[in-house]
């Protein structure tokens, strides 16, 4: 029996959510928290696919059932598999989880599968004969109905004459584009790359709608979405100083408030009054002159353009009073704090030199606290054992 482990963080958003749907800049920080998959080949071919030791029902777990289709097809003879899922990110609370579970889910899936290269060198992605990545177009990935995989790339089929099964073929490039194409789905097309890349990459990740010379290119990022098409170009973050003096303390309402449904909430109401739009572009400002604070370590203006950008979410309809009353719990004590993710409950997240005194306070006004250092490790391969769990054909 064959078996793969894989793990990636959640994230929390410093600046930017919901504008950056609309192609705003904004920045997210890997957390501690992960949430790690383990697929293994179940014993009987006849046994349908688990996870957590239930039948899987693909409605409850859309996001599951998205990569399926695209890295495990079973009429083209993948094996059925029992699914574990464990972790400390608490769901549907604004902290990622469901795109670390995707990042790490088609990790575990491609690393139990394997890939095909065209050429002996496996270290270049154009040698990829199978496979998504930012430098091939990939129209279909992001559409409901694709329940084609692999499109061969350059060398099409037949071409493929190398195949490697071992952790050294994930790819994280590969990994955020499928996690952003399952997003996209589940948030009714329209999501920004900002967790899937986040989740996959680690660190900080900046959202920008120009390339920003100072900072670490990764890739663009284009989606159709209902209101026109959108660009993000995807940068990692090097902070120039330490940032082993602050914190990152999270405080969970405990009230679970779909992404999709508060994503939708910001589309209708710019529908309804398109002038609305003058607030996505006043946090992109912000967002903006947070940015500018990190790179210069001014984590005091950091925390003053969060507690901005949380007046103006407040003013879009997001927050709710059970966010606000743990961000005024924070702020004494905080450099500045702000709802982060989607809203209408889940997480704040304030910014702070005191961890403990800010995490007492938001524990005293409801709310449970978790507490992670900033820029945490992406997604890793954590185990393996008899790769490759199905072993494909080149023509698969
Ligand atoms: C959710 O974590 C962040 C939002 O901006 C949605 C997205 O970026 O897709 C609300």
């Amino acid at each position: 029996m064959g078996r793969v482990t894989a793990s990636a963080p959640g994230k929390c958003i410093l600046f930017g959510e919901h504008a950056v749907v609309y192609g705003q800049p904004a920045v997210a920080v890997a957390i501690e928290q992960r949430i790690s998959v383990t697929i293994e080949t179940l014993d009987s071919a006849s046994e349908s696919w688990k996870i957590d030791g239930m039948q899987f029902e693909p409605k409850r777990h859309p996001h599951v059932q998205a990569l399926r289709n695209r890295l495990w097809q079973p009429q083209m003879g993948a094996p059925n598999l029992t699914i574990r899922i464990s972790g400390d990110i608490p769901p549907a609370s604004g902290l990622g989880s469901s795109a670390a579970l995707s990042v790490a889910a088609s990790a575990a899936l491609r690393t139990a599968r394997g890939r095909w290269f065209n050429t002996e060198d496996t270290t270049q992605t154009e040698s990829w004969a199978e496979g998504y990545s930012s430098q091939f177009a990939n129209e279909k990935l992001y559409s409901i109905e694709d329940q084609e995989i692999n499109a061969r790339r350059k060398g099409e089929v037949g071409n493929a004459n190398h195949y490697v099964a071992d952790e050294s073929i994930a790819d994280v490039d590969e990994c955020a584009l499928l996690a952003h194409a399952v997003e996209a789905i589940a948030q009714g097309g329209r999501a920004s790359p900002m967790d899937a890349s986040t989740c996959a990459h680690g660190g900080i990740v900046l959202l920008s709608d120009s390339l920003e010379s100072q900072e670490e290119y990764l890739y663009t990022r284009q989606l159709k979405m209902p209101e026109g098409e959108r660009i993000w170009h995807l940068h990692s973050i090097n902070l120039p100083l330490s940032t082993e003096e602050v914190f990152l303390v999270i405080g969970n309402t405990g009230i679970h408030a779909p992404t999709s449904h508060q994503v939708a909430k910001v589309a209708a109401a710019i529908e309804a009054h398109p002038e609305r739009m003058k607030e996505i572009e006043t946090i992109g400002m912000i967002a903006r002159r947070g940015i500018q604070s990190l790179r210069e370590g001014d984590y005091a203006a950091v925390g003053r353009a969060m507690s901005e950008n949380q007046i103006m979410l407040q003013s879009l309809g997001v927050s709710c009073p059970e966010l606000e009353d743990l961000i005024r719990a924070a702020a004494p004590t905080a450099l500045g704090a702000k709802l982060t993710g989607a809203g209408g409950g889940g997480c704040m997240v304030a910014l702070t030199t005191n961890p403990k005194q800010t995490s007492e306070a938001i524990e005293l006004a409801g709310g449970r606290t978790l507490i992670s250092k900033f820029g945490n490790v992406g997604l890793s391969i954590d185990e393996t054992e008899n790769l490759p769990l199905w072993a494909t054909q080149p023509d698969a």
